[in-house]
């Protein structure tokens, strides 16, 4: 089995580095093509066997592509590739306002969108799957077990693809930022080092993830756990309530709506377009 990776920017890099890291997929199973050349020379010096090409003949190439460009540029690289959407092979988006449905109103291949999320890149963490209407069993079970190398699969519906890509896709932003706030307010505030409060906060969240993955605790139980009777962690945990009332409706708001305004663009791409 071939596979195109169309674009290898961040993602499309992570896919491929942990995909064959994962021993999913060897590099001589890999064509990939970049806009720019420079991308694709640092791949294939990493893997002498992963072939570089242009969009066009790594579509012809591979049975199931992944595109990996930003949405405003799917319609063109579409458009490009047309010729090789053919009914057996699998075109893959892996943008939230990119869907199954969408990819094959344009092209007659079949379709998924595959959304990964930096922690992949550590085998690690969910991707969310959701299948185009002519995607088959032996389809799913393809894709399934190609994400199940490098992360969890999630099949969700259409409806829930943007809180479903914050929490998994976004996640690792979000949380890394109020990670990074509680950092440089305690460095701020007292004598600890940033060397010092970062590595302590490292293990902290190693140590969180592994208690999760281990099923020991769950996040309200947790809580309960560490919060002593009258002690310091439920004042904490007092202010924390307090001053993050709204924070996530606001996010999630902000979100949705950004999504909304990404859809309308990406409609318009593809109205404007040859497809
Ligand atoms: N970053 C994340 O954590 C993440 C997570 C989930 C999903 N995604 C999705 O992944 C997609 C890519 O995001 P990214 O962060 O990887 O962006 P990126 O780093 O900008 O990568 C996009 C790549 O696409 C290439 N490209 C653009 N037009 C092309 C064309 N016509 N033919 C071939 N290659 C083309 C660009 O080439 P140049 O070198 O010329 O710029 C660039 O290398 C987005 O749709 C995003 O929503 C990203």
């Amino acid at each position: 089995m071939q596979y195109a990776f169309i674009g290898t920017g961040n993602m499309g890099t992570i896919l491929i580095e942990s995909l064959i890291e994962s021993g999913a997929i060897h590099p001589s199973q890999i064509i990939a093509s970049n806009r720019t050349p420079e991308k694709l020379e640092r791949l294939a010096n990493k893997f002498t066997e992963l072939k570089v090409s242009h969009n066009k003949n790594a579509a012809r190439e591979a049975s199931i592509l992944f595109l990996c460009v930003k949405p405003h540029d799917y319609p063109v690289v579409l458009d490009e590739i047309s010729e090789s959407l053919t009914p057996g092979k699998i075109v893959l988006s892996i943008t939230s306002s990119i869907g199954p449905a969408m990819l094959e109103r344009h092209s007659h291949a079949k379709a998924a969108r595959i959304i990964p999320s930096i922690t992949n890149s550590a085998c690690s963490g969910a991707s969310l799957i959701t299948f185009g209407s002519r995607i088959d069993a032996s389809d799913k079970q393809i894709l399934l077990r190609l994400f199940s190398t490098i992360s969890k699969p999630i099949e969700i519906n259409e409806d829930i693809t943007r809180i479903s890509s914050d929490l998994v896709s976004c996640g690792p932003a979000f949380f890394s930022f109020l990670v990074q706030r509680y950092i440089d307010c305690a460095v701020k505030e007292t004598n600890i080092s940033k060397d010092q409060a970062t590595s302590m906060i490292t293990e902290m969240l190693i140590g969180l993830g592994k208690l999760l993955e281990e099923g020991r605790y769950t996040l309200p139980a947790l809580q309960e756990k560490v919060c002593v009777p009258g002690g310091v962690t439920g004042i904490g945990l007092e202010v924390l309530d307090k001053t993050t009332d709204q924070t996530f409706e606001r996010l999630i708001e902000a979100t949705h709506q950004k999504f909304k305004t990404d859809i309308e663009e990406v409609t318009h791409a593809f109205a404007k377009s040859n497809l």
